[in-house]
């Protein structure tokens, strides 16, 4: 399966404010160039928290007009869903598949409320040879998904990095200073000590006005 990242950051590597309220880090040229990767997926991945602000799916605007068959499918991780509501848009149309990853004590009748409009996979607890991103990975190989793209935030990024799951990063760097210490940025978690830091080399680099369009692949070469 090929892995890839698309996350906006301030200049100060932050994805959103501490408050982690929604708002577009990026100009509407990030939010089209958020589209055309949406468009080289079949599944997207995001974090419990993002969709607590967000509340609705990442799909691609005008499918039929675009000539894709259909919409990249959504995944999210949570431990039990909670502060998740089954009413809010995300749950709401049949256009693109929901698969909802959960931890193996998530309650049985939060599930329930969920399972009548997504699938569900209770994740075994993460062992240092099966990993949560390992367990996510071979569950969507298992049904044939085979470009899943990480939308993020911080929290999830950090699942598929410290094993260097990541085969490419698309990373819009914005004009932007966020600030604070409880603020997300792109790879959060534990973190990662100087000898097991990623090495990663560039691909492109595209400047629009302000912004800039960076991509990074990744190497085996660590520390
Ligand atoms: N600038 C950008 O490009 C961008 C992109 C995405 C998001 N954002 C912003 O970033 C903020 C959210 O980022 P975040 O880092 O706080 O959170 P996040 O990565 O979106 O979500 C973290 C949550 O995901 C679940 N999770 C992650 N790893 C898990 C694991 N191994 N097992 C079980 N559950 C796991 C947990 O959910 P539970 O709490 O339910 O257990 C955890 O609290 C929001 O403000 C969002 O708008 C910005």
């Amino acid at each position: 399966m090929f892995i890839f990242s698309n996350l906006a950051t301030s200049i100060d590597g932050k994805i959103a404010t501490a408050s982690r309220v929604f708002f577009p880090l990026g100009t509407s040229a990030d939010r089209k160039h958020m589209q055309t990767l949406r468009r080289k997926s079949d599944i997207v991945l995001f974090g419990a928290s993002t969709l607590r602000e967000f509340k609705r799916p990442c799909i691609v605007r005008g499918v039929a007009a675009d000539g894709l068959k259909k919409q990249p499918a959504n995944a999210i991780i949570s431990s039990a869903l909670e502060g998740i509501s089954p009413d809010w848009p995300f749950f709401q149309s049949d256009e693109f598949h929901r698969i909802l990853f959960v931890s193996a004590d998530a309650p049985k009748a939060t599930l329930k409320k969920f399972a009548v409009r997504s699938e569900i996979v209770v994740l075994k607890k993460p062992t240092p040879r099966l990993s949560t991103a390992k367990q996510i990975i071979q569950a969507l190989e298992k049904r044939g998904y085979k470009r899943l793209l990480v939308e993020g935030g911080g929290g999830v990024m950090w699942d598929f990095v410290k094993e260097n799951w990541i085969d490419e990063y698309h990373l819009t760097l914005t004009p932007r200073v966020v600030g604070g210490t409880q603020a997300p940025t792109l790879v959060d978690g534990a973190g990662l000590e100087p000898k097991e830091i990623l090495n990663l080399k560039l691909k492109s680099v595209k400047k629009l006005k302000d912004e800039l369009y960076l991509v990074y692949r990744k190497t085996v070469q660590r520390g």
